[in-house]
C-alpha cells in the first residue's frame, strides 16, 4: 500500500551530475542568462542532435521564435495537429496568424498526411495556402515525416516541428526535431530530461539560430549603447538551469529505456485484458513512450475511461486524458479543422498512465493492479519479466 503519496504521470529524475554543473555557475557567479552552461548546453545538445542549437527559457518561446523565423507575419494561416497541448498553437496567435487544424491518423495517432494532402489542395484552390506547418510528434513518437515533408515542399510551406515531448525518439533513424525548417524541444519537469523549464531550438541554418538568439535576448543592435531596431523578447534560458540540461542530457539514452521499458511492462501486464491497448508504435521509428498511453474500449473492457481515471484517483495514483483537439477548445472556437473526428475519439478514449523514468517496480505494479482492479480482473503478484533489464 501507499502511505501518504501519490504515484504522479512523470516526474524529473535526476541523473547525478546536475548539481555539479550547477554548483559551478554559483562559485563562477555565472548566475544570469549567459554563461558556460549555457553554451556547453548547446554545444551538447547540438552533437547529439547534429544541428545548431539555441537555449531558450521554453518550448512554447522556442515554438514563437521558430514561427517568426519561417516568417509567419500577421493574417496568415499555419497548418497545426489537432491532437496536442495548447502551447503547440498558441504562438500562431502571438503572432496574429490563424490556426487551421488537421487531424491524427489512427496508425499513429499523429498528424495524417493524407487530411495534410486534402487541405493542402483546397487551400491551394482558395488561392491561400498555409504560410507553416506545426507537426507536433505525440507523446514521443514522430509523425510520418516522408510524405509531409514532401507535401510541405511541393507546396511550399514551412515546419516547425514540435518534438517537445519526443527528444530521443526518431523517424527512419533521423532524430525527432531535425527534419524541418526548424525542430524545438521542451524541458519542462514532466519531459523525458528537465532544466525544471526551459526548452531548445535547432535549424539547419546556423544564421536563423543566432536570429532567434538575438531576438530572445531583446534583440539589441550590435551598436554601443542600447539601440533596438527589431521586437526582442526575454526567452532565454538561465545559465543556473542549463546547468541541470548538461547533466540530464548525459542520462538521455538512459531515460529513452526506462520509459520505453514501462510502456512494454505495462502492455505485457494488460496482454489477457481484452480492451485496453497501447498506443500504436509505428513501424518506422524509435518511440519513446515520453508517456505510456492506452486506448480504452468501454464496452470491451467494461469501464469508462473517467471510471478508470476515477478508480485510479482512489488508488493514489495520477492518470490523465489524452489532450483534448484543439479544434475543441473553446480558445479556438471557429477555427478551421479538416477532419477531426479520429482525434476526438482517442481523446475520449485515451489514457496516460505513469510514465516516470524513475517509476520503481513496487509501483508500477500498485498501478497495474488498480487498473486490473477496476476493471474487474485479477491482481498480478509481480511485474511482467520482459523489460527488468532496463532498471
Ligand atoms: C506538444 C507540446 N508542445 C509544446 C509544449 C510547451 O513546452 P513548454 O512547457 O516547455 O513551453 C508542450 C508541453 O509542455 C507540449 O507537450
Amino acid at each position: 500500500m501507499l502511505k501518504n503519496r501519490r504515484i504522479l504521470l512523470s516526474i524529473p529524475h535526476m541523473g547525478g551530475t546536475e548539481e555539479k554543473y550547477v554548483h559551478e555557475a554559483f562559485t563562477s557567479n555565472w548566475l544570469s542568462p549567459v554563461g558556460p552552461n549555457v553554451e556547453a548546453f548547446e554545444h551538447a545538445f547540438g552533437d547529439r542532435i547534429g544541428l545548431p542549437a539555441v537555449a531558450l527559457a521554453s518550448c512554447t518561446a522556442a515554438i514563437h521564435l521558430g514561427l517568426h523565423l519561417v516568417g509567419v507575419s500577421p493574417g496568415d494561416e499555419v497548418f497545426c495537429s489537432t491532437l496536442t497541448f495548447v502551447a503547440a498553437c498558441n504562438p500562431i496567435r502571438y503572432l496574429g496568424a490563424n490556426p487551421v487544424f488537421l487531424d491524427s491518423d489512427r496508425a499513429t495517432w499523429n498528424l495524417d498526411p493524407n487530411i495534410l494532402e486534402d487541405a493542402l489542395r483546397k487551400h491551394a484552390a482558395r488561392g491561400k495556402l498555409p504560410r507553416a506547418l506545426v507537426v507536433v510528434h505525440l507523446y514521443g513518437q514522430c509523425a510520418d515525416m516522408d510524405p509531409i515533408l514532401a507535401l510541405c515542399r511541393q507546396y511550399g510551406v514551412a515546419v516547425l516541428e514540435d518534438a517537445a515531448d519526443a527528444l530521443g525518439s526518431a523517424y527512419k533513424d533521423r532524430p525527432a526535431g531535425t527534419m524541418g525548417d526548424v525542430g524545438v524541444f521542451s524541458f519542462n519537469g514532466n519531459k523525458i530530461i528537465t532544466t525544471s523549464g526551459g526548452g531548445m531550438l535547432v535549424s539547419r541554418s546556423a544564421a536563423w539560430v543566432d536570429k532567434a538568439r538575438f531576438w530572445a535576448k531583446q534583440a539589441r543592435d550590435p551598436a554601443l549603447g542600447y539601440q533596438h531596431s527589431e521586437m526582442g523578447y526575454n526567452y532565454a534560458m538561465s545559465n543556473v538551469l542549463a546547468g541541470i540540461g548538461r547533466g540530464q542530457l548525459e542520462v538521455l539514452d538512459l531515460r529513452v529505456q526506462q520509459r520505453r521499458a514501462n510502456a512494454f511492462r505495462y502492455r505485457d501486464a494488460f496482454a489477457d485484458l481484452a480492451g485496453i491497448s497501447l498506443m500504436p508504435q509505428a513501424p518506422y521509428g524509435l518511440h519513446t513512450n515520453w508517456l505510456s498511453s492506452f486506448l480504452i474500449d468501454e464496452p470491451v473492457i467494461g469501464a469508462s475511461r473517467g471510471a478508470l481515471i476515477q478508480a485510479l484517483d482512489k488508488a493514489s495514483v495520477e492518470a490523465r486524458p489524452v489532450w483534448k483537439p484543439m479544434h475543441l477548445q473553446p480558445l479556438y472556437s471557429g477555427c478551421e479543422c479538416y477532419g477531426g473526428a479520429v482525434a476526438e475519439d482517442l481523446s475520449g478514449r485515451g489514457i496516460c498512465l505513469p510514465s516516470s523514468s524513475s517509476l520503481t517496480e513496487e509501483d508500477q505494479l500498485h498501478v497495474i493492479n488498480a487498473v486490473r482492479g477496476a476493471v474487474g480482473a485479477g491482481a498480478l503478484t509481480e511485474l511482467p519479466q520482459t523489460y527488468r533489464s532496463a532498471r
